[in-house]
């Protein structure tokens, strides 16, 4: 797999140390509060399972998933939504975790178009929460679609199409321990 990047961005050394500051950070800014933390699924994964083993406080952890993308590297603006933990009352209808009241942290991937956060920060806002902060891994430095105020960043990159660490390139390449940008001929072959 390491064949088919171009470049390494962050090694699985630098991705640690900077996990060490967000938790740091995250840790001081809730020490007084409990946190209810949602995870996007997939590409926040690995990101959401060595962030929280950094942050000692009490927190629930609840999960979404949401794609925007449908297998090309180019976003399609639509956001569909599903629930990870698909409730049995719910008769298979589409239901936000149970967030009212609560201090909200959104963690995903990255943000890149802002539909995805855009999207998903509206629903949970209709739930009421108490606050909501939004944490991404990465975010691409680009004119957004729609803008998304974040309050944690991992780190800020160029506007390339990166896999590894959670993130995909349909579906492949999530275990890859590091990050980098995917290579260009690769990115270009089109689904049939
Ligand atoms: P947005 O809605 O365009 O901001 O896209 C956010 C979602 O698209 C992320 O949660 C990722 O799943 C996916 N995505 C955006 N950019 C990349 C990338 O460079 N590599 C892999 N996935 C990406
Ligand atoms: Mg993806």
């Amino acid at each position: 797999m390491r064949g088919d990047l171009e470049r390494v961005l962050f090694d699985e050394p630098a991705i640690h140390r900077r996990l060490d500051e967000i938790a740091a950070e995250i840790s001081n800014d809730y020490r007084d509060r409990e946190l209810t933390v949602i995870a996007v699924l997939h590409g926040s994964l690995m990101f959401v399972a060595d962030l929280l083993r950094r942050i000692p406080l009490p927190l629930k952890l609840d999960c979404l998933s949401a794609a925007s993308y449908h297998g090309n590297a180019q976003t399609s603006g639509e956001v569909i939504f599903k629930l990870a933990t698909a409730s049995p009352s719910g008769g298979g209808q589409i239901a936000l975790p149970d967030v009212a009241g609560r201090d909200i942290l959104i963690l995903d991937d990255i943000l890149d178009s802002g539909h995805t956060l855009a999207a998903i920060r509206e629903a949970l806002e209709t739930a009421k929460p108490r606050s909501i902060r939004v944490c991404v891994l990465l975010s691409k430095k680009k004119r957004r679609s729609r803008e998304v105020d974040t309050d944690y960043v991992g780190f800020e990159i160029e506007d390339e199409f990166v896999v590894g660490y959670g993130l995909d390139f349909r579906e492949r390449y999530r275990n890859l321990p590091y990050i980098g940008v995917l290579r260009r001929d690769l990115l270009e072959q089109r689904v049939k």
